[in-house]
């Protein structure tokens, strides 16, 4: 599909009148500014379905979809993205330029996928001729199909010196560019070109629109180093933001609701030659946060099923740390020692897998039986050791319920008091936030481990904490994109990432950041574009763009007084609860009960400043 530029993107949005498109499905009445009409969406007899001409967005009160005009098409009509900017154009008589226009960025990076299509087909072709026909057999002989083999692009690279140097030579490719991609290399002193996969069979990576952003490439005989040759980073790949199998496995993730992770290239391609579909590997590396994240954009479970061995058990848990630090839950799939789910399917077959994913176990789960396994009568150090490293685990977890029940369970296998754990724990965390960012906030309020009362129904919402914080946090978003250079400068000196509690609001926050850093200024409504295809994001902005009240300094005020009282109460909150704990110690509690004392005058003070404030 023709890329469609992105000021052409705006052109569209800015000229396919929403009041207009939308009138050819739903009744819209003129009232005050906007327009009001039954929603399309869920059913109601009222009107709550607002629609802005000035602002082209609309936004239901009663069910809380929203968005610009893409939205609305993405949503009414069920079309991906591109299609909806497609359908808008015609609506509005623009006409999309295809293939002619490419400003220079976009063209540079079309440059290096090209160079990686052109490489990834050669390797293709050399799998399918006569004379490679051992390394299609080597494939086949692990077990892939033909349709697989063929699904996943997969290759060999030949073991002569240059055929793809001199290949994309002849297709006039820039070389200089195929070497920054890895692909090539120049030799020492020479000039002369020469390819860096050789005789190796070749695993294309994809990014999530299937274009080929890097290659693996594995050994096929003994003595060749590494055993995996993979693409280094490049422009156009990041290892920490890419996930191996991640766009072939998408429809299955979502379907299954849970994403099976993997070590290893043949790991995955075993399993979804078998029909487990919803799988992607790490790639051998220690998963990173942003892949965490990636996973978090299409479902809520991770199950790890690494290599049964020391290594991969402690890799799986470490992932499972990072999984649970953005709010996944995470689950264990233990496999026997020496196995990988390649070798294991190969032996057993899909349906022992199945057996043993239905086996999963939570990780501190998985930890303690391990531990009581190796350390029978594990004296008190080796002990204590054991469950300090597990709190310290918990106290980057963003969900405050699980880590709640983590507690229970360690209480309860190794006989301690929880209070016990749970003042420890906050111990840890507080000497954590002293150095860090805080991990991203969730549902959950962080001290009595409760759920906070949800909004009135929002199917789709997932975070919505409907309080003055979350007022305040909406408001603070509100001002910065509406608000007047004074106000974003007055927020902007005052708020800090850690005020925000909901998920959405720093998601939205920390674009505007980024926008704010690399543009100079924010577009309120390019800011729903970048959030297209995110529809929480896109609801709460609709809403928040909505909104009547009138920028000001004095409103900025508001909300950042709301939002600072707002952590000092959870804070004094959180050390009432220690204190109600009858386990804790006489010190500890006169300490707690100064510190209260101290985030009270705190209290006092900020109120007192406000109402001065508000006198002025
Ligand atoms: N890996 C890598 N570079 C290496 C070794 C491993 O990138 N030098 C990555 C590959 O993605 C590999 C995964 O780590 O698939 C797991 O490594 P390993 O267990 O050694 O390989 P397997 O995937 O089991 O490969 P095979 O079954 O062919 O031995
Ligand atoms: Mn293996």
């Amino acid at each position: 599909m023709a890329r469609i530029p992105e000021d052409k993107i705006d052109e569209v949005r800015l000229s396919a009148n929403i009041v207009h498109y939308i009138s050819q499905f739903v009744n819209l009445k003129k009232a005050g500014r906007n327009f009001k009409g039954l929603c399309p969406f869920h059913t109601e007899k009222t009107p709550s379905f607002v629609v802005s001409p000035e602002k082209q967005i609309y936004h239901c009160f009663g069910c809380g979809k929203g968005g610009n005009v893409f939205s609305f098409i993405m949503e009414y009509e069920k079309l991906p993205f591109f299609e909806a900017v497609q359908k808008a154009a015609d609506f509005a008589g623009i006409v999309l330029p295809k293939e002619e226009y490419k400003p220079e960025k976009k063209d540079y990076f079309q440059k290096l996928y090209r160079i990686n299509e052109i490489a990834c087909s050669h390797f293709e072709e050399n799998l399918a001729k006569a004379k490679n026909k051992r390394w299609l057999k080597y494939f086949l002989d692990r077990g892939l199909s033909e349709e697989t083999i063929r699904a996943f692009r997969l290759g060999y690279a030949e073991e002569s010196n240059n055929p793809l140097t001199r290949l994309l030579e002849k297709q006039g490719e820039d070389l200089q560019e195929a070497a920054k991609l890895g692909l090539i290399q120049q030799r020492d002193n020479r000039k002369a070109y020469f390819d860096k996969f050789r005789h190796r069979v070749i695993f294309p990576f994809f990014n999530v629109q299937g274009k080929i952003v890097g290659f693996g490439g594995r050994k096929l005989r003994e003595e060749q180093q590494p055993k995996y040759l993979n693409s280094p980073e490049s422009p156009i790949y990041y290892k920490g933001k890419t996930l191996y199998g991640l766009h072939k496995a998408i429809p299955a993730i979502r379907n299954k609701n849970y994403v099976l992770l993997v070590e290893g290239y043949f790991d995955l391609l075993r399993l979804y030659e078998s029909g487990i579909r919803n799988v992607v590997a790490s790639s051998g590396t220690a998963l990173s946060d942003d892949q965490a994240k990636l996973m978090r954009r299409y479902t809520s479970a991770v199950y790890i099923a690494f290599d049964g061995d020391e290594a991969g058990i402690k890799a799986a848990l470490r992932s499972a740390q990072i999984v649970e630090k953005f709010d996944l839950d995470a689950f264990i799939i233990p496999l026997p020692a020496g196995e990988d789910p390649d070798s294991f399917v190969a032996e057993n077959g899909a349906d022992e897998f199945e057996k043993l994913i239905g086996n999963r176990m939570q990780p501190l789960e998985f930890e303690m039986d391990r531990f009581f396994a190796n350390n029978a009568d594990a004296p008190l150090q080796v002990q204590e050791k054991f469950i300090n490293d597990i709190l310290d685990g918990l106290a980057e977890m963003s969900n405050q319920i699980k880590a709640a029940m983590y507690i229970h369970q360690l209480a309860d296998r190794f006989r301690i008091s929880e209070s016990l754990l749970v003042e420890q724990l906050n111990k840890v965390k507080r000497s954590k936030r002293r150095f860090r960012k805080p991990p991203p906030s969730s549902t959950a309020d962080e001290t009595t481990g409760e759920a906070r009362p949800e909004a009135p129904v929002r199917p789709e919402k997932r975070i919505v904490v409907q309080s003055g914080v979350y007022k305040a946090e909406a408001g603070v978003i509100y001002l910065l994109l509406n608000g007047d250079r004074e106000i974003r400068h007055f927020l902007l000196e005052h708020i800090e990432h850690q005020h925000f509690e909901n998920d959405a609001f720093i998601r939205i926050y920390e674009h505007i950041m980024h926008e704010l850093e690399e543009e100079g200024a924010i577009e309120a409504d390019k800011v729903i574009s970048h959030f297209q295809e995110d529809a929480e994001v896109t609801q709460i902005l609709s809403e928040m763009m909505l909104s009547d009240e009138t920028p000001s300094i004095k409103y900025a005020r508001d909300c950042l007084f709301q939002l600072q009282k707002w952590q000092l109460e959870k804070r004094s909150r959180e050390i009432s609860q220690l204190l109600r704990e009858e386990q804790s110690s006489p010190e500890s509690a006169m300490h707690y009960t100064r510190e209260l004392s101290n985030i009270r005058k705190e209290i006092n003070k900020l109120e007192k400043e406000h109402r001065s404030h508000q006198l002025l």
